[in-house]
Order: C-alpha cells, then sequence, then structure tokens
C-alpha cells in the first residue's frame, strides 16, 4: 500500500486543507496539554503534509511505516525527523509533549488487539501531561459499504483517477483501489492497492485509551465529516 503512490501522494490529495486542520489542533493543543515542552511525533504522518504546518512552532518527527512515504517526507521537508517505523511497536527511545495520528491512519492497525497495542506504544512515548489527538477511521455503522468511490487529480503535466470498492469482512472495511496515472512524456501507468482498516467502535477505543493510561475524550466535530477526533492526556 501506498508505495507506488508515494510520488503522487500530494496530487490526489490535492483537496484536503492540512493548514485549516493543523490550525484547529494547535487550538487543540493550547487547550489540552500540560506538559512544558514542543515535541510533536505524527504517527502514520505521510509524505509530512501535516507535519509542514507545525515546523513554526514545534519540534517535529514523524513516522510511517512505509518508507517511500519516508522518503518524499525527508526530501521535502530538512527541518523535521522522518523515521520508518510501525504504530503498533516503534520505539524511539524518547518521549513526546504532542502525538497526533490524523487522517485515519489508526485504521490500518485492523485489530482491536493491535489497536490496544498501539495505544500503549503512544502512551509511552507522551510525557506526562503530552496530548495525543488521533483521528479515526469510521465505525462501521458509518461506513458506506458497497458504495463505489471516485478522486481525480487534472494537472497540466500530470492526470491521476482512482476508483474503488468498498466490502466489510467482520471488523474490517476492504477498499480495492485502482489507479490511472498519465504523466507528460510517460506511458500511462495502472495499479492496484488493497486497504484494508479496521472498523472501531468509539467505545472500545477510548476504553483502550483510558487502560493505557490517557484521560480520554471523543469530539463528534473533528477535522472531516463523521470521523470525530480523540483525545488522550497522560496522566
Ligand atoms: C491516509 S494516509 C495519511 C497520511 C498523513 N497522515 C496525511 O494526513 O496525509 C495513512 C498513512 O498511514 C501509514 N500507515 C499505515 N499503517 C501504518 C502503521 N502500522 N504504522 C505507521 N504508519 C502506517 C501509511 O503508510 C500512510 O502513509
Amino acid at each position: 500500500m501506498y508505495k507506488k503512490l508515494a510520488k503522487y501522494y500530494d496530487l490526489i490529495y490535492h483537496w484536503k486543507d492540512y493548514e485549516k486542520e493543523a490550525y484547529s489542533i494547535k487550538n487543540l493543543i493550547k487547550k489540552y496539554k500540560k506538559s512544558d515542552g514542543n515535541q510533536l511525533l505524527d504517527v502514520g504522518c505521510g509524505t509530512g503534509k501535516h507535519l509542514e504546518c507545525f515546523l513554526d512552532e514545534f519540534s517535529c518527527t514523524g513516522i510511517d511505516i512505509n518508507n517511500e512515504m519516508v522518503e518524499v517526507a525527508k526530501a521535502k521537508f530538512k527541518d523535521a525527523i522522518f523515521e520508518q517505523g510501525d504504530m503498533i511497536d516503534f520505539n524511539l527511545k524518547t518521549e513526546f509533549d504532542v502525538i497526533l495520528s490524523l487522517f485515519s491512519s489508526i485504521g490500518y492497525v485492523k485489530t482491536y488487539s493491535n489497536l490496544e497495542k498501539t495505544m500503549l506504544n503512544f502512551k509511552n512515548h507522551l510525557k506526562k501531561g503530552g496530548v495525543l489527538i488521533i483521528e479515526p477511521w469510521f465505525t462501521k455503522s458509518a461506513y458506506w459499504v458497497g458504495t463505489p468511490g471516485m478522486t481525480t487529480y487534472d494537472g497540466k503535466d500530470v492526470k491521476i483517477a482512482r476508483l474503488n470498492t468498498t466490502k466489510i469482512e467482520g471488523d474490517l472495511s476492504i477498499m480495492e483501489m485502482h489507479y490511472l496515472i498519465a504523466e507528460k512524456d510517460k506511458d500511462i501507468i495502472h495499479f492496484a492497492d488493497t486497504h484494508e482498516l479496521g472498523l472501531f467502535e468509539t467505545d472500545k477505543t477510548l476504553d483502550f485509551m483510558e487502560k493505557a493510561g490517557l484521560k480520554a475524550e471523543f469530539l463528534k466535530d473533528g477535522l472531516m465529516e463523521d470521523r470525530g477526533l480523540f483525545i488522550g492526556v497522560k496522566l
């Protein structure tokens, strides 16, 4: 997943207002963070589009499982540290004042057992009073099963079409995504990625956060429609 896409990721998500989202998150950090420092970690950081908006106020680190995404981020931002790692069990041997995991990256841990481990790992990387902000994937009832999706990018030298199907198997949402990319002076390329994300219930996520040692809360109105935001503060 995301390997062949890394180079085109920022184009396919050209519609996303990262700056506006970062502004809302900064306000939440001001409200909830009790620790004194400004060390910020973005987990599942992708190409670093959110981190870019925090560089003015925070010392930023990004981690992503996908080395291709990490390489794109590293090439763009010299003022941040980027590492390859799995959110379930990475160990950066340091604690942060803020941990973010946005645009539903958390869903990729797939199972409740992995979600529980991930919450513990996040807690272990937080300072006392530090804040965790997670933008989840959908719950089962909010997921639009069966509905096909389409996203396009229409640039002068690059044109992208992504079509996907949506299925549910147990607690997993499965999206088969097909990309067609036409680029100036190149042959058209086609590739497919299967994305499997856990459809986690809100109460269960809150339970895992509390069990890990965080004071947890869910905000229904988050950054994107129907996703909400989890906030945890390390006790
Ligand atoms: C939808 S993208 C979001 C990227 C970025 N946060 C953004 O807002 O543009 C999901 C990201 O999660 C990463 N990811 C998936 N599973 C992961 C895991 N187990 N640990 C760390 N990153 C993971 C993917 O490689 C991808 O970059």
